[in-house]
């Protein structure tokens, strides 16, 4: 059974197999080649969060394959009123191909998956956000050409985008620095295993707090929202913390001439990033955007499609 729970369980083959069909799939959309992969299949997206992307390019990209999702949210179904995972997973398995699912707890994607009989896809978790890495993975090869050897620069908050950042950038030869307040930095287990990964493919990691040494040399510069979702309490004193992190022009200066900007939106502008670095010439976040759909048609194929 092939899941996508983390990208740290993906060989460097099977992100590779992944970018390769999603770039397929992007040119034959494109072209207006039907592409039916999962024709009659069902996958249903458990959403305990919010969603504007990951909801919307999960449904279309279900629709092109020739398949149906259903949209589920946790507040209507019996797990929002305390059924377990356990028991979702063995009734859903019963009806569905394939299961996407947003939530708190990386420990519950993983339940899931072992609980249940079908692929789970995580569509984010506290730790980890492995689909928006790989439509950030397709968006980088299609601005830069190749990504072994070049260095994406990640600068906020240690969270999920960092984290899944870390994995599939070292899996795919790419150098990584990520630099963050000293008191929000990745999580220590993730790093240690993002650097085990590292050393196969000869990738590197710099953890840092300064930005600076962060961004240079870099051909891409990332962020994201410093207040995740679930930590709106924190909002005020996160702002303070994460001020010296934002990414406007002069840090954005610092990086190569020719880098790109990457965010995984939703964005706040005048906090982790300025107007004129997001919505500057170097910006690519509505390819990220757009190659959700694409990276994500081919997750669903290489998980439910036939073997
Ligand atoms: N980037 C991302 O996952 O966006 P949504 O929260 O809108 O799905
Ligand atoms: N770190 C953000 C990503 C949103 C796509 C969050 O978890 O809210």
């Amino acid at each position: 059974m092939k899941h996508l729970l983390s990208l740290h369980d993906w060989t460097q083959e099977d992100i590779q197999e992944a970018l390769t069909l999603a770039a397929k799939l992007k040119q034959e959309q494109k072209a207006g080649i039907p592409h039916p992969l999962l024709q009659g299949k069902t996958l249903g997206m458990i959403f305990s969060k919010s969603s504007t992307r990951t909801r919307v390019s999960f449904e279309v990209g279900m629709y092109q394959l020739g398949g149906h999702a259903l949209f589920l949210s946790s507040n209507d179904i019996q797990l929002g009123r305390g059924e377990t995972i356990h028991d979702t997973a063995k009734v859903l398995s019963r009806y569905l191909d394939g299961i996407m699912i947003r939530t708190f707890r990386q420990e519950d994607v993983e339940e899931l998956a072992a609980q249940g009989t079908i692929p789970v896809i995580n569509g984010l978790t506290d730790l980890l956000h492995p689909c928006q890495v790989l439509a950030d993975l397709l968006t980088l090869q299609e601005h830069l050409g190749t990504l072994a050897g070049k260095k994406l620069a990640y600068v906020g908050d240690g969270n999920n985008m960092a984290h899944s950042l870390l994995f599939g950038c070292v899996k795919c030869g790419m150098d990584i620095a990520v630099a963050t307040p000293a008191a929000y930095a990745c999580d220590a287990d993730i790093v240690k295993k993002a650097m085990e990964d590292a050393q196969k493919t000869g990738a590197t990691i710099t953890i840092t707090e300064d930005p600076v040494e962060a961004v240079q040399g870099a051909h891409a510069v990332y962020t994201d929202t410093w207040v995740s979702m679930g930590q709106e309490a924190e909002k005020e004193e996160k702002i303070k913390v994460f001020s010296p992190y934002q990414v406007n022009e002069e840090l954005f200066s610092m990086a190569k001439p020719e880098a790109v900007f990457l965010h995984c939106l939703p964005a706040y502008r005048g906090l982790e990033v300025t107007e004129a670095v997001i919505d500057g010439p170097r910006s690519v976040i509505f390819d990220e955007a757009e190659n959700r759909l694409h990276a994500q048609k081919a997750v669903m194929v290489m998980t439910m499609g036939e073997k």
